[in-house]
């Protein structure tokens, strides 16, 4: 029979572990929540007393305020969470492996295997151990392999596959309203009940219906399967931003015209400078590492056009940017507004940002740049990786971090909009306008501003998806 979940561990306090069992906390108050991590100063933050939490995310703080101290833990006690839970989530970081086989592909899933070996070496009772990290097909197999050779007499291991589909700056919501909850197991009867032991817990507050049930392989490809599909519709409006450019279509006119159609459906379809985040391109990348693994390279380079693209529209952005000031800028100073990946978040991985902004230090021209979440010395750290071979205090010499949008566009040449932050809709831009050299540009690469208006002030605007 289902065993009843009363104490949960989760191994890995970051932007999934997190906010994903902060909301199980605080939407089961009968059940004790533990977020573990290695990472003593992330543990601390997550503990701060001013909540001066370790992520950003809208809403989140109001939820550990809640549960906090009441039925929510943070600890770097790894060992005692495992030992007391009776279900543990394992989400911890697969990143792309950067070397050995597969690198540039595959998961580096050194993570997983030494959470998981953790959970065999240290449990003392039976667990339902559930992969939350976006993972490789079959790694939930692997897993179990290691728990089942590892475990004590008396010790049963369940394995779930139950991957998170939040998207950052809307995680509380998303998990407060998931669209569904997929969760995977072995199709026997102890697989079924640890699967129907998880479903009660999620059953708390998500409708039965949305709950759905499915094998562990299905379970695990089904996350790839939606990023993919995802990132590939961003690919597809991105592909087709280029020809409006060069034809005079307008790229939201078409936008809204397919998404018309209920089978296409409108959302997700903004053209952008590109896609960015922790997921698409490693998960893509992932599916494009199986497919060739086995034996289907067509499947294969069908997925990686989709990353392809998205590489040829950072290119193309940057590439415009300086085709239109004259094909020099060289010397000129150019305010980058918005570093993170996408709004209401500091997270900055594989932002575009950072691409364009090492574009533009590579054709030898300024940077003023301003993000309202992302820390000082994210910036630096990103842009340090982004060119390895420059050293930082170069890097410091051609690009300025300022406090507010109004800064970064003073005596600039042009302003490029990199991130869709709600406040840069807020800009004056007659003060923007008198104080920038001139002629003065604006690049549009999230399709934010009223083009129209700014022309009237006087700047010479650019928008992705409409000819110049
Ligand atoms: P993250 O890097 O923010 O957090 C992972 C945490 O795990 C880190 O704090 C790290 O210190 C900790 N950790 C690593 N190994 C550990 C160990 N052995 N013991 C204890 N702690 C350990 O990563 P994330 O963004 O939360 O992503 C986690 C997983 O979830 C990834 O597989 C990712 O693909 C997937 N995912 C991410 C998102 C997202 O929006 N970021 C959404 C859905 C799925
Ligand atoms: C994405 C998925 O949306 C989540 O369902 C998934 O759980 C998550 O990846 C994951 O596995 O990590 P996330 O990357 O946080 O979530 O954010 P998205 O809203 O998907 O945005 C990704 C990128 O695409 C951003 O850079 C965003 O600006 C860009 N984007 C998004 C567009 O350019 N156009 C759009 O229409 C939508």
């Amino acid at each position: 029979a289902p065993v009843k979940v009363t104490k949960i561990c989760c191994i890995g306090a970051g932007y999934v572990g997190g906010p994903t069992c902060a909301v199980i906390a605080l939407k089961c108050p009968h059940i004790q929540v533990t977020i573990v991590d290695l990472n003593k100063a992330r543990v601390d933050a997550w503990n701060s007393p001013d909540f001066k939490l370790p992520i950003y995310e809208p809403g989140l703080v109001e939820v550990v305020r809640e549960a906090r101290g009441r039925n929510l833990f943070f600890s770097t006690d790894v060992d005692k969470g495992i030992e007391e839970a009776n279900l543990i989530f394992v989400s911890v970081n697969t990143p792309t492996k950067k070397s050995g086989v597969g690198a540039g592909f595959a998961a580096d899933l050194n993570y997983v295997e030494a959470a998981t070996r953790r959970i065999a070496n240290v449990a003392t009772s039976s667990k339902i151990v559930v992969e939350k990290s976006t993972v490789p097909c079959r790694t939930a197999e692997s897993m179990r392999t290691i728990l089942e050779a590892n475990s004590k007499p008396g010790c049963r291991f369940d394995i779930l596959s139950n991957p998170e589909f939040l998207a950052e700056g809307t995680a509380i919501s998303d998990l407060f309203k998931p669209d569904r909850v997929l969760i995977g197991s072995l199709q026997t009867p102890g697989g079924r009940d640890a699967c129907q032991s998880l479903a009660a817990v999620y059953a708390n507050w998500v409708p039965k219906e949305q709950i759905l049930t499915v094998g562990l392989w299905s379970s695990e490809l089904s996350k790839l399967a939606a990023n993919a599909m995802l990132a590939q519709r961003i690919s597809s409006i991105n592909a087709l931003s280029a020809i409006c450019e060069a034809t005079g279509a307008n790229i939201d006119e078409v936008a809204n015209a397919i998404g018309y159609d209920s089978r296409i459906g409108p959302k997700f379809l903004k053209a952008s400078v590109g896609f960015g985040g922790s997921c698409f391109q490693k998960d893509i990348l992932n599916l494009v590492y199986l497919s060739e693994s086995l034996h289907l390279p067509e499947v294969a380079a069908y997925w990686r056009q989709v990353v392809e693209m998205n590489e040829h529209q950072k290119r193309r952005f940057a590439k415009r940017v300086v085709d239109t000031m004259f094909s020099t800028i060289t010397g000129k100073r150019i305010a980058v507004l918005g570093f993170a990946f996408k709004a209401d978040t500091g997270d900055t991985r594989e932002s575009a940002a950072i691409t364009l902004i090492r574009d533009f230090q590579s054709e030898k021209a300024y940077v003023n740049v301003y993000d309202p979440q992302v820390e000082d010395e994210q910036i630096w750290q990103d842009l340090q990786e982004a060119s390895p071979l420059v050293p930082l205090d170069q890097i410091k010499k051609q690009v300025t971090i300022c406090p507010s949008a109004m800064e970064a566009c003073m005596n600039a040449e042009a302003v490029v909009i990199a991130t869709e932050w709600k406040e840069f809709l807020d800009i004056d831009w007659e003060q923007v306008y008198k104080r920038m050299n001139k002629p003065a540009f604006v690049f549009d690469g999230r399709l934010l501003i009223d083009a129209e208006r700014l022309r009237k002030i006087g700047f010479q605007v650019t928008t992705i998806g409409r000819p110049n």
